[in-house]
């Protein structure tokens, strides 16, 4: 991974949001929500459309625009504040537009931990789009298989997840406009569009696993016995993403569902040792199946 792109650090990268006298007509109003409330305004004087479903592409599913009407392209860099990747590859847009009838958000690359971004601005992207009017949020990704039976190139819907190795996005001040202060995650992965998910994949002949997915914060991948213990600990499959943005969504009443493409087995339960380039390899290799899942399933939300 080539560091493409030196990252500017603001006040708030670091650390607890604090309230001050913003925008909002001298207002109290956190750091977080004005820097939200920019990005919003900027995406309204750019277009009027307003997505019902958001969908952020995890590695291999870099093509997927061919699968929808594009009707506009944001990208990242032109939104003032917002959180730009500096991995090699990942050049990042929203990508606005129609998957069948469906209104959608697509976003193309997205924004990780270990690239030194606040959590907060890790999801900074999610919650965005809910401003946008995203009432749905489908999280792509790609991961290290745990779970015994599971195999390189299977695909794992997420029924539930563990976080608790990254810091949670919700800590500082609590933006009430966004959700609560102490957000109930008993459902995180909607139980409606689990079964729509088993449906489409039966439906398109789609063999699909189901599991936990574990976030780590990266970049390294694991040592075989954090990989134990993770096993330990009910997780199925591991990451550096999509736990933070599954909750931030959650804490924002967007339901969430997720789907992961086992690219390797984790660290000390295949003799491979683990490389960026194969886990992308393997991606893009069942990116035909990856698409054509997550397009027939948003099809019919
Ligand atoms: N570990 C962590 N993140 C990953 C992996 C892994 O094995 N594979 C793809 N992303």
């Amino acid at each position: 991974m080539k560091i493409t792109q030196k990252l500017k650090l603001e006040p708030w990268h670091h650390g607890y949001y604090n309230t001050r006298k913003g925008l909002n007509g001298g207002k109290r109003m956190s750091v977080l929500y004005e820097k939200l409330e920019t990005c919003y305004k900027y995406y309204q004087s750019v277009t009027d459309f307003v997505p019902r479903v958001g969908l952020i592409l995890g590695s291999g599913l870099g093509g997927y625009a061919k699968n929808m009407k594009v009707e506009k392209e944001i990208p990242y860099g032109d939104i003032p504040g917002f959180p730009v990747s500096t991995v090699q590859g990942h050049d990042g847009k929203f990508l606005l537009g129609y998957i069948g009838d469906v209104p959608a958000v697509v976003m193309k690359g997205r924004v990780h931990y270990y690239e030194g971004y606040s959590m907060q601005d890790v999801v900074l992207p999610t919650r965005l789009m809910k401003r946008m009017g995203i009432e749905i949020l489908f999280l792509t990704n790609a991961s290290g298989g745990i779970k015994k039976g599971f195999q390189v190139g299977d695909f794992m819907m997420i029924t539930d997840q563990i976080s608790s190795f990254v810091p949670s996005p919700l800590i500082g001040e609590n933006v009430s406009e966004l959700g609560e202060r102490f957000p109930d995650m008993t459902h995180i992965y909607d139980p409606d569009l689990m079964n729509l998910i088993r449906k489409t994949a039966e439906r398109e002949n789609i063999a699909i696993q189901e599991g936990v997915y574990l976030q780590t914060t990266g970049p390294n991948f694991e040592s075989p016995a954090e990989i134990r213990m993770y096993a330990a600990l009910g997780a199925d499959a591991v990451g550096m993403s999509t736990a933070c943005e599954a909750m931030a969504a959650r804490h924002a009443g967007i339901r969430v569902c997720g789907i992961s493409c086992i690219s390797n087995m984790a660290s000390g339960l295949s003799d491979e040792e683990l490389s960026h380039l194969d886990v992308q390899a393997v991606a893009d290799k069942r990116s035909g199946d990856f698409e054509r899942l997550v397009t027939k399933t948003i099809e019919q939300m």
